[in-house]
């Protein structure tokens, strides 16, 4: 297990097309060892999401983890296609261990089915819906070179950390009574900006 340096905005390894992992390495000792080194990286920085290239491998390889608190939604990615279940595409706030500080608004598909490999090499498919589909998306990109500022559509919403966190961030909501009636739209990721960098 090691901590693995993360790249930043402008080194090349972010721009390339990641290549895919061989069906005859699925399962091998160097991609458990890739995805467990990821595993520790992303929790040293607390990230909800990395991808390989991000830590300097160009293999399409990712793992998330929407929710940090609970360790039911970590899915891992080799070799992931994304495909949107619907036209349905929402705006929302995120950041990037890439991309250090920076916050902007960024469009995604709300909906989506990704198919992919586990970190055993076994073949899954599931639907994701809201905030985990938004950080599926997002590391998918990181894949083919692609980083969320490329994806904005009104760079006017680019803020910094500490203005993100002043101005922008969502302020904790009143839980009580309101849950019931108004669980439909806590679950919008759209329009609850969620703190977490990918
Ligand atoms: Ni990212």
């Amino acid at each position: 297990m090691a901590i693995l340096k993360v790249a930043w905005m402008g080194h090349p390894v972010l721009r390339k097309l990641a290549e895919e992992i061989p069906r005859n390495a699925l399962r091998s000792a160097d991609l458990k060892s890739l995805v467990s080194d990821m595993l520790e990286t992303m929790d040293e920085y607390a990230g909800i999401g990395l991808a390989a290239p991000q830590v300097h491998f160009g293999v399409r390889v990712f793992i998330i983890q929407p929710d940090q608190a609970d360790d039911e939604t970590l899915r891992v990615a080799v070799n992931p296609v994304i495909t949107p279940l619907s036209d349905e595409v929402s705006e929302g706030w995120e950041g990037c261990l890439s991309v250090p500080d920076i916050h902007g608004m960024v469009p995604r598909h709300v909906k989506i089915r990704l198919d992919a490999h586990d970190h055993e090499g076994k073949k899954y498919s599931a639907e994701l819906e809201g905030f985990p589909a938004r950080v599926a998306q997002h590391e998918a990109d990181h894949l083919d070179g692609i980083l969320f500022i490329d994806r904005m559509t009104n760079l006017s919403t680019l803020a910094y950390g500490d203005e993100w966190r002043r101005y922008h961030a969502p302020r904790p909501e009143p839980k009580e009574g309101e849950e019931g009636e108004d669980a439909e739209g806590d679950e919008d990721a759209g329009d609850a900006p969620e703190d977490g960098e990918g």
